[in-house]
């Protein structure tokens, strides 16, 4: 192994694009972090086959299975010790984490969100959500942001952000899939690669 890689755990729900654009970072934009762990809360997420297609160890954490929030998040911080985990990325991770949870992992979580914040974020704006309200909201630019996760959601320090134009006929589908390839595919690999190199 090589000596100063930070481990990271990487929190899925769904398609888990984030996650392939991560793991085909590794070796090139992320040199300084090992993606030693990827939880999915959903069993169906095919962010899952993703892993184990690059040999990453994937697990499912169901917070419905497990009964409720605290028993969801004791279960995740047990996997975080007994995998050496560093930090944590949500990448389309569709659970609010407890200010408990956000707490004991202050500055050591990572959110990509989908739209420049301030802006459509918070409560209720998630996936596709999220491109609906800037597009009936008639906004010309939007993008993503990489930010660390407190106990507000969407609300801690951020961390990086690209613009992306909105163009006329633009349906929150392809203003997702722009968004996503000209901003988030490349801000979460540089956000985890400046994390690992230079803050912990
Ligand atoms: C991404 O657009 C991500 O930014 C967003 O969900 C999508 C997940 O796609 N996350 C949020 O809205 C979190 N508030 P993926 O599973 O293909 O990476």
């Amino acid at each position: 192994m090589v000596t100063g890689m930070k481990r990271v755990a990487v929190l899925v729900s769904g398609g888990g694009t984030n996650l392939q654009a991560i793991l085909d970072a590794r070796g090139s934009v992320i040199r300084h972090a090992e993606i030693a762990l990827v939880v999915s809360n959903n069993p169906a997420a095919y962010a899952l086959h993703r892993a184990e297609a690059a040999g990453v160890a994937a697990l499912v954490l169901s917070r419905k299975e497990l009964g409720s929030r605290e028993a969801f998040e004791e279960a995740l911080g047990l996997k975080l010790v007994e995998y050496r985990i560093d930090f944590l990325v949500l990448a389309g991770f569709m659970t609010i984490l407890s200010p408990e949870f956000t707490r004991r992992w202050d500055h050591r979580i990572l959110n990509i969100h989908p739209a420049l914040i301030p802006s459509f974020c918070g409560k209720g704006y998630y996936g596709l959500r999220v491109h609906e309200a800037a597009l009936a909201r008639g906004v010309k630019l939007t993008g993503a942001t990489v930010h660390f996760v407190n106990e507000i959601p969407d609300g801690g320090e951020i961390l990086l952000q690209k613009a992306v134009e909105v163009l006329p006929g633009d349906t929150p589908e392809k203003l997702q899939r722009r968004v996503m390839e000209q901003a988030e595919w490349k801000l979460l690999p540089q956000a985890i690669e400046l994390v690992a190199s230079t803050r912990l």
